[in-house]
């Protein structure tokens, strides 16, 4: 085997802001920090609801700025006749961003822990742990890497769903991602609709609903958001 055939291509994409298909923005910062931005005007993969569930080639911690990160943890079983096929991102990149992927596997996943994680506070993530972030509203996080492995990270899909390869990363240009991420930090600042805004009222929302995950109505931009 050549040694080019062995090497693994774990490259970023070249910009700085990007589109992720999991429905949030994706901005490389410094350090190999990343800042992500949840809005729910996002566009997605039109595979989405069946394909939520991810795992990362690296651990991070993450740190909530904004909103109330939902982070749903699975444990994975595999098995033939799971209910979920493996998509394993190990291609090269596309023209529109994202790595060309393969069904690599089958495998049932059962719910594990489930956290909401108020702005301020921060959680982590093992390399491969499958996870998915089901949040409404706006949230914001800034992800450090703290390990990277070199087994290329996995999607999981809904057995008899096929996996969209063709979301366009790029299909929003950067001027206008750069106002979503403005807005979105500057909805931080002001806090939920209907709050005083002053952090006090904030914080006591969030402790009041910590345990019930489920009441969670989300953080709403505290005014219109810029149109696209
Ligand atoms: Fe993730």
């Amino acid at each position: 085997m050549k040694i080019a055939e062995t090497l693994k291509d774990f490259a970023p994409t070249k910009e700085q802001i990007t589109l992720h298909g999991l429905g949030f923005i994706q901005v490389k910062l410094p350090n190999n920090s990343r800042m992500h931005v949840w809005h729910p005007e996002l566009p997605r993969r039109s595979c989405f609801a069946h394909s939520a569930i991810h795992n990362h080639r690296f651990s991070f911690r993450s740190r909530v700025l904004v909103g109330l990160q939902i982070n749903q943890r699975y444990h994975v079983e595999a098995t033939e006749d799971g209910t979920h096929d493996l998509i394993s991102h190990d291609g090269p990149r596309s023209e529109k961003g994202g790595r060309l992927s393969f069904v690599a596997g089958r495998a049932n996943f059962l719910p594990a822990g489930r956290e909401v994680v108020p702005a301020g506070a921060s959680y982590d993530m093992a390399e491969l742990e499958y996870h998915e972030t089901p949040n409404s509203g706006v949230v914001v996080t800034i992800m450090d890497k703290l390990s990277e492995g070199t087994t290329h990270a996995n999607s999981a899909i809904t057995h008899g769903h096929v996996f969209d390869q063709e979301f366009d990363r790029y299909l929003l240009p950067e001027n206008v991602l750069w106002k979503y991420v403005l807005e979105a930090l500057r909805c931080g600042e002001s806090g939920p609709p209907g709050r005083s805004g002053s952090g006090n009222a904030y914080d006591d929302y969030v402790r009041e609903n910590l345990d019930n995950p489920d009441a969670m109505p989300g953080v709403q931009p505290s005014k219109p958001w810029p149109r696209r």
